[in-house]
């Protein structure tokens, strides 16, 4: 049995991670801040254990529980995309969410390593694959880093399982997984690649259906997760 706890459940991609995790028979955790926004046949699963908060507002005693005997931890939260989401407070919730819950899994102190998985983003750059953009890619998300604390925060996620969970953690294993532009639609043929293949900004467009197949295959399949663990894989719809 596979235990998975689901951040950002409530979100576009995250609603159809939670469905498709749920139907494969996995026991599943969230943790929202609006149960009402997930549908009945979420709310009444029976492998389903939801607690309504503000994920940030959890102690730290809290996190720990909710990630106590998981095998998995998914984070697709992000900004609301109005003035209050991407300017107002908290600034970095990726960051501190990402950061908050790798401490609780290493406070736990698990036997075998967590896999975490982080909806991040294409305008990231993976540091180990020398990812040089074109000048005006590099202009553009200069200024969005300085401009956009969203992006920031992406970065900064990012950075935080790269750089300091590293390679050689003994509880966590992670995995950040770069959509381009995100799109709804049903699953559909998508590749994976370790750097973008076309500029950012005039790559394919991603179905987040799409990236949850990815990310609850990325679970559910030893082989694909070794391929992809401690790297940043580019996810983008390949059909017409
Ligand atoms: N938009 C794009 O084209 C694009 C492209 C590549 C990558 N991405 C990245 O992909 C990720 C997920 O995208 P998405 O479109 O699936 O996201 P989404 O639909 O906006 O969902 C975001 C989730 O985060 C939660 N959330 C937002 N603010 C919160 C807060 N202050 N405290 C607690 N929870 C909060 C939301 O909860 P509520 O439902 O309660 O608001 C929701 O569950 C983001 O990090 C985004 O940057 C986006």
């Amino acid at each position: 049995m596979t235990t998975i706890l689901v951040l950002g459940a409530t979100g576009m991609t995250g609603r159809p991670l939670v469905e498709l995790l749920l139907g494969r028979g996995h026991e599943l955790r969230v943790i929202v801040r609006a149960r009402h926004k997930l549908p009945a046949t979420v709310l009444e699963h029976p492998k389903l254990t939801l607690v309504e908060a503000s994920v940030l507002d959890l102690s730290d005693e809290a996190m720990a529980a909710r990630v106590k005997d998981c095998d998995a931890v998914v984070s697709c939260l992000g900004h609301v995309l109005d003035f209050k989401g991407m300017f107002g407070q908290p600034r970095g919730l990726c960051t501190d969410a990402v950061r908050r819950f790798c401490k609780a899994i290493e406070a736990n102190g698990a036997a075998l390593p967590v896999k975490f998985i982080l909806m991040n983003t294409v305008g990231v750059p993976n540091p180990d694959c020398g990812e040089m953009r074109p000048w005006f890619e590099r202009l553009v998300l200069t200024l969005l880093r300085h401009a956009m604390p969203p992006h920031r925060d992406n970065e900064t996620a990012a950075a935080y399982l790269h750089r300091h969970i590293g390679r050689n953690n003994k509880h966590i294993e992670w995995c950040s997984v770069r959509p381009d532009s995100l799109i709804d639609a049903e699953v559909s043929p998508y590749g994976i690649a370790a750097s973008p293949t076309t500029g950012i900004f005039s790559g394919r467009p991603t179905t987040r259906s799409n990236v949850a197949h990815f990310m609850a295959e990325l679970i559910a399949n030893p082989e694909l997760w070794n391929t992809w663990k401690f790297r940043m894989p580019v996810i983008m719809n390949t059909g017409e």
